[in-house]
């Protein structure tokens, strides 16, 4: 990758086209895996420079680790507030130098002043059709609610919890007899089809937000996705 080419006369190396892309995460990390994967596969414009976890023991950190991605640890109770913790993770990320940065079930609740840092760079995967349940335990709700259809948000980071801007939803049937795991496995798959799919859109600058809402400029138009 340390190749260049020729722009308007002068030379850019591709490192310096490449977007970088820091992925936080709190446990198992499919949905950092499945971007890591569609990345390397796919020739993005882009590559994942880091993976921070704020929990020691994530899962996710070990495939990092084998894919050669730098893979690091700030542990959120190292912290005496939020606010320490935003700013040890904000000089975190800051190292990377980071063009996109991409929440993949990261647990924690950021801050004002965090999210403005990032904003317009900051990505989120939320396991329900927003603006329906934000928050936790979305599929038992769901259920609970007697939705026929659940699925899965990729949005912009906003101030307000899970309510930025969509960049691309699916929806998946809720089947008869269906219980939170055996839901939440099916909104998985989904969830493991579209993250990539925004990201690649991102990386690509095709996305733009007027208002409020995400337009595509250019490419696959279709940003509704039905799943299994
Ligand atoms: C996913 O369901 C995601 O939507 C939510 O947390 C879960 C994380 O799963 N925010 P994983 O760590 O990506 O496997």
């Amino acid at each position: 990758m340390g190749g260049s080419r020729s722009r308007g006369g002068g030379t850019l190396t591709l490192t310096q086209v490449m977007k970088r892309i820091v992925i936080l995460i709190s446990g198992r990390g499919s949905n950092m895996e499945a971007v890591v994967r569609a990345c390397a596969a796919e020739d993005w414009p882009a590559r994942v420079v880091a993976v921070i976890s704020n929990r020691p023991g994530a899962a996710g950190l070990d495939f990092a680790r084998s894919c050669g991605i730098e893979a690091e640890v700030v542990d959120h109770r190292a912290y005496a507030d939020r606010l320490t913790f935003d700013q040890a993770l904000a000089a975190a990320l800051d190292r990377h130098r980071p063009d996109l940065v991409v929440l993949a079930g990261f647990m924690r609740v950021l801050g004002a002043g965090f999210v403005q840092r990032y904003e317009g760079r900051l990505l989120n995967i939320h396991p329900s059709l927003l603006p329906s349940f934000p928050g936790l335990h979305t599929h038992q709700r769901a259920l609970q609610a007697g939705c026929k259809i659940a699925g899965a948000t990729v949005h912009f980071v906003t101030p307000e919890l899970d309510h930025g801007p969509v960049v691309v939803q699916a929806a998946v049937p809720v089947l008869p007899g269906d219980d939170e795991a055996s839901l939440s496995v099916r909104v998985l798959q989904a969830e493991h089809q579209i993250y990539p799919r925004a990201i690649r859109w991102f990386v690509q600058g095709l996305l733009q937000v007027q208002e409020g809402v995400v337009r595509q400029t250019a490419g696959e138009a279709q940003q509704g996705w039905f799943g299994p």
